[in-house]
Parts: C-alpha cells; structure tokens; sequence
C-alpha cells in the first residue's frame, strides 16, 4: 500500500456516500420493524428500501477498501502523538470491519427468517438467500445485527466527534476528505 498527498475524489465521494446511508440505513430499520403488518406495502417496500441500503453500503465500503489497497491513503499528521495515531488505526479498521459485517449479518437475518420475504434491491435486483429458513438462526441474527448496527454507529459517532475536534484544533483531516 502507498502513502498519497491526499485522498482521491473517489475515496472522498465513497467516504461521504457511506455517512450518509449508514444513519439513513439505522433509521429505517427501526422504522420499518414497528410498521403494521396491515396495510403491507409500506412494511414491505421499508424492508426492501432497507434492505437495498445496507446491500449498497457493502459494495461501496468493499470498493473503498480496494482503492485504499490500491491508491493507498495520505500520510497521517506527524504532528499528532503516536498513541492517537495507533488508535485512530484501530477505530478505522473496526469501522470498516463494521460496516462490512454488519450487512451480512442483515442479509443473514433476511435469509433466515421463518417468513422468507425475497430480497430484491430496489425491487429489481433480486438477491438470491444462500441459508434456509432457520426460527432459532432468525432469533439470534437479529439481536447480533441490532447490536453490531448500534455499535457501528456509536463509533461512526466517536470518529466524527475526533475529525471536528482535530478540525477546531486546526488540523486538515476534515478539510483533507472534504476537499482532497
Ligand atoms: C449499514 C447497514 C445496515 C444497518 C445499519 C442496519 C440496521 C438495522 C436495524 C437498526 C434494524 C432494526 C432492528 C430491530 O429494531 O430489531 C435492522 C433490522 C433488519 N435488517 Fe438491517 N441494517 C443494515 C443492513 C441490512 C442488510 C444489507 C440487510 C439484508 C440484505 C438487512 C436486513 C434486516 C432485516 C431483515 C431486519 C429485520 C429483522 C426483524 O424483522 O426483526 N439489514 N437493521
């Protein structure tokens, strides 16, 4: 991996796509969850709307991580002390890790469940469910996938938090993802 001058437009566009839909993501899960069953379509299409979110959040965190492979990410603020750079390290990695498990473990939660509702993104892409039908699979995945999105946006909180601190104090990093 190579260290760069600055983040690509890419890099910054994937960046901001992936803040935006995760919340976006968060919210409708909760909303969708507490709908009526009756009338369907609006359960249905929230399921499908969410679903078709988290699915989109893998592929651009999966894209993210390849360009970072591959382009590499701008040297790091030599200005900052080595153990908030080590755990800056350690926060990003879990993040991605996150971001990744967190709609697998949904796409295992949708494969699972005793209803067996299709996946279909954007109610064109359908996605095949690699697992059966399993009520006691259903019953923890949901609870593994309610916690992990939770946790995964707490950080994502923490991690904004530290770039508008870091951007108070006068360091680039936010400038640095915002504009390149
Ligand atoms: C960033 C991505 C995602 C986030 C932040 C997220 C978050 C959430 C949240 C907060 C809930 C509500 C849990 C509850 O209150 O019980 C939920 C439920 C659910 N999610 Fe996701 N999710 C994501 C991706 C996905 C993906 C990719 C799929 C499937 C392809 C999926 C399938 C489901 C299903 C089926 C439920 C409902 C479980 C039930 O009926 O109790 N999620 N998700």
């Amino acid at each position: 991996m190579s260290e760069r001058t600055g983040w690509s437009r890419a890099q910054r566009r994937l960046h901001w796509a992936v803040a935006l839909l995760v919340p976006l993501t968060l919210g409708l899960g909760f909303l969708m969850v507490e709908l009526p069953l009756r009338p369907l379509a609006p359960k249905f299409l929230a399921y499908q709307f969410h679903k078709s979110f988290g699915v989109v959040v893998f592929v651009l965190v999966a894209w993210r991580l390849l360009l970072r492979w591959r382009r590499g990410r701008p040297a790091e603020d030599a200005g900052l002390p080595g153990w908030q750079r080590r755990a800056a390290g350690v926060v990003h990695g879990v993040l991605y890790g996150l971001l990744l498990a967190v709609p697998v473990l949904g796409y295992l939660v949708a494969a699972s469940a005793p209803g067996q509702v299709p996946t279909m993104v954007f109610l064109l892409l359908p996605v095949p469910h690699v697992v059966g039908p399993d009520e006691a699979r259903f019953v923890l995945l949901r609870v593994v996938h309610l916690w992990t999105a939770v946790g995964l946006v707490t950080l994502a909180l923490g991690h904004a938090l530290m770039a508008l601190r870091h951007h108070a104090q006068g360091r680039p990093v936010l400038r640095a993802m915002w504009r390149g």
